[in-house]
């Protein structure tokens, strides 16, 4: 097993598919940055899914237990159930799962998803106040169809399906309660996810945080809950129950209380970089050495010495001054 230079073993890798989007959500892709002059990789930049899927298994080699996919919007990739059925078939990867917005989630595709042999799916959801969330994904995009694409995936069968909720002050901490009343009792678990600094793009300040601890006593004050224990080593979010069995809601407090003690998390982008955080600033290549048809050994030899060098805890050394350091964006490693 690879630990790296802070003992933290490699679990979990996510897989960025494309740095494309179709929403431009103000905390990840501001549409002044991302506009039509931006450079997005080159079709021939990104890796195939016969690479994806080669280093999957490299990776699950190495210790990897779990894989999400993730973008940009990982469902603007043609025909992504093809790379979930390579990627199910690689023994010994316990839990496969996936990371979108929703807007591209049809009945076909989830079921064509779930049976290609993707466990499980996130979705993400910001209100469900129609103006709120068409101003944060600002391409207008309505609650309705992202709900219709959570009724969709749960018909297919990819449960428990979490649903993640950004939370920016002044924005829509007013959907807090909102959200948590729709999804009492419905056997999905939301989660709320304060505001990161992400990038360099978004114009992050400390004063748009709303820290998870007031989301718990926001819902506190109307219903009863209580804590519960996490369900995996590492998992990030702190999870809480409805004392009246309506089921788990969870906040996930990168910034007050980071996680980076258990992070056990490696991250590939669409072109084939190993990045080993959230907020680093450069990538390992490890394309290159594909394309040339390096061996397996070796492969996994860059991978097991990138890994061992590994120092990174951004989250535990975060200041107002490291938000403004040169950081890869969100949309182009995934969550
Ligand atoms: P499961 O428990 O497997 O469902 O997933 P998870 O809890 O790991 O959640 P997911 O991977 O969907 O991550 C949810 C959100 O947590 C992401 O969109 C990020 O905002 C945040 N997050 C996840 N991993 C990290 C991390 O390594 N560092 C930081 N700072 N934030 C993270
Ligand atoms: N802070 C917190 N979460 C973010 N996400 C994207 N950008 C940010 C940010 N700045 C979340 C999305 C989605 C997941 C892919 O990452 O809302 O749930
Ligand atoms: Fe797209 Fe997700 Fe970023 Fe929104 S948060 S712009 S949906 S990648
Ligand atoms: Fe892991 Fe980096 Fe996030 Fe810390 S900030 S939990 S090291 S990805």
């Amino acid at each position: 097993m690879a630990l790296d230079s802070l003992g933290r073993p490699l679990r979990d890798l996510r897989i960025s598919v494309t740095d494309r989007c179709n929403f431009r959500c103000t905390y990840c892709m501001p549409r002044e940055i991302f506009g039509r002059d931006f450079e997005f990789l080159r079709r021939d930049e990104l890796l195939t899914f016969e690479e994806v899927a080669r280093l999957a298994r490299l990776f699950v080699q190495l210790g990897v237990e779990k894989i999400r996919l993730t973008g940009g919007e990982p469902l603007l990739r043609r025909d992504l159930e093809r790379l979930v059925q390579m990627l199910s078939r690689i023994g010994g990867l316990q839990d496969l799962t996936l990371t979108t917005n929703g807007s591209l989630l049809t009945r076909e595709k989830a079921r064509a998803l779930k049976e290609a042999g993707l466990n499980r799916i996130t979705i993400s959801l910001d209100s469900l106040n129609d103006e709120v969330f068409r101003a944060m994904n600002d391409v207008d995009f309505p609650v309705g169809r992202v709900l219709d694409a959570i009724e969709a995936a749960a018909d297919a069968g990819l449960w428990p399906i979490k649903v993640d909720c950004v939370v920016k002050r002044g924005v829509n901490e007013r959907s807090i309660v909102d959200m948590a009343r729709h999804f009492r009792g419905s056997g999905h678990i939301l989660r709320f996810i304060e505001y990161m600094d992400v990038g360099t793009t978004n114009g992050w300040r400390m004063a748009d945080v709303v820290a998870g601890r007031e989301i718990i006593d926001t819902i506190r004050r109307e219903w009863p809950i209580e804590p519960l224990q996490p369900n995996y080593f590492g998992e990030v979010a702190e999870r809480w129950r409805y004392v009246d069995g309506a089921g788990e809601v969870g906040v996930i407090m990168s910034v007050t209380q980071p996680f980076c003690g258990t992070c056990t998390r490696a991250r590939l982008s669409a072109e084939g970089r190993l990045y080993l955080c959230l907020f680093a600033s450069e990538g390992h290549d490890l394309r290159t050495r594909l394309r040339r048809d390096a061996g397996d050994e070796e492969i996994l030899d860059a991978i097991r010495a990138v890994w061992r060098r590994r120092d990174d805890r951004y989250s535990e050394i975060r200041s107002e001054q490291t938000a403004g350091l040169p950081k890869v964006e969100m949309s182009h490693i995934g969550g």
